[in-house]
């Protein structure tokens, strides 16, 4: 059982805030006009910038010499165990697709598990001036202000964030999931950064947030302010968040989203 006061979180919180502080100003000071596609991944929509990968040295840098024993799990390649029983989760740019062409919605995403369970979680998002963050057992924040959760409404009056993942076949089942949701909701947005989304959720911007295929380094962070915001967190009925499914809302929507989501096959391609 963790214990909220103890000083090891509160120096992993603060290690994370400054890290993700310092990319996000680099993100936004430093991005070139011409900023070009460095290489490709899964797809030829799936894009790294030459900032994605100078983002996460400085985070990493920046970490390992403050904690040289712990391990990383980075989006741009950084992968070591480390010997702590720490692991920090980064993406560095989360919404890569939107950085590039100049829409505010992307962040840094890092957090800080112990022995596999997040602990903290710091997004922080330069174009909206935001900062969420979260501690185990401590509550969520944007800056100083307390985070909570919008009230669920009505489900018919949920406005519900999701997203696509770069691979086709995924992509045509995902719109028709969407297909089949829309009549049923208020809305769906579609921002383009996982890990905001999952923050409005804990900020009361978007009532519910799934989608499937995301990465560790997508969700970590988040889902953890969003439960220290008072969201439920899951994956298919009674699974935890996983690149399978990640669904994060209120109390009063998690159980029917879930398992509407589960009706629908959201789960799958
Ligand atoms: C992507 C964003 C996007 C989500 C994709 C992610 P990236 O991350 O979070 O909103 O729909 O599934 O891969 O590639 O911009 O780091
Ligand atoms: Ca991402
Ligand atoms: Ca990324």
């Amino acid at each position: 059982m963790t214990d909220p006061a103890e000083p090891l979180l509160t120096e992993l919180h603060d290690l994370a805030l400054e890290a993700a502080r310092r990319a996000g100003a680099l993100l936004r000071d430093g991005r070139p006009d011409d900023l070009a596609v460095a290489r490709t991944k899964s797809s030829p929509i799936d894009v790294v910038t030459e900032m994605d990968i100078a983002a996460e040295k400085l985070i990493t840098g920046f970490l390992a010499e403050h904690r040289p024993q712990d391990g990383f799990l980075g989006e741009e390649g950084a992968s070591s165990p480390g010997t702590s029983g720490i692991r920090w989760v980064i993406d560095p740019l989360d919404g890569t697709v939107n950085y590039l062409y100049g829409l505010p919605t992307w962040a840094v995403s890092i957090a800080a598990e112990r022995d596999g369970e997040t602990v903290v979680g710091v997004v922080e998002a330069p174009m909206r001036g935001e900062t969420y963050h979260a501690v185990l057992g401590r509550g969520a924040h944007a800056g100083d202000r307390p985070l909570a959760v919008r009230p669920a409404p009505p489900f018919d009056q949920a406005l519900l964030g999701t997203g696509f993942g770069y691979l086709k076949i995924r992509r045509e089942r995902q719109a028709e999931v969407v297909r089949q949701l829309i009549p049923r909701v208020r809305d769906i947005r579609r921002g383009g950064s996982a890990a905001v989304d999952l923050c409005d959720v804990a900020a009361g911007r978007l009532d519910a947030y799934y989608e499937r295929g995301l990465n560790p380094w997508d969700l970590a962070a988040g889902a953890l302010v969003a439960r220290e915001a008072g969201a439920l967190t899951g994956g298919r009925p009674g699974e935890p968040e996983s690149g399978e499914l990640t669904v994060a809302a209120s109390p009063g929507l998690f159980g029917p989203l879930q398992e509407l989501l589960e009706e629908l096959g959201a789960w799958h391609d």
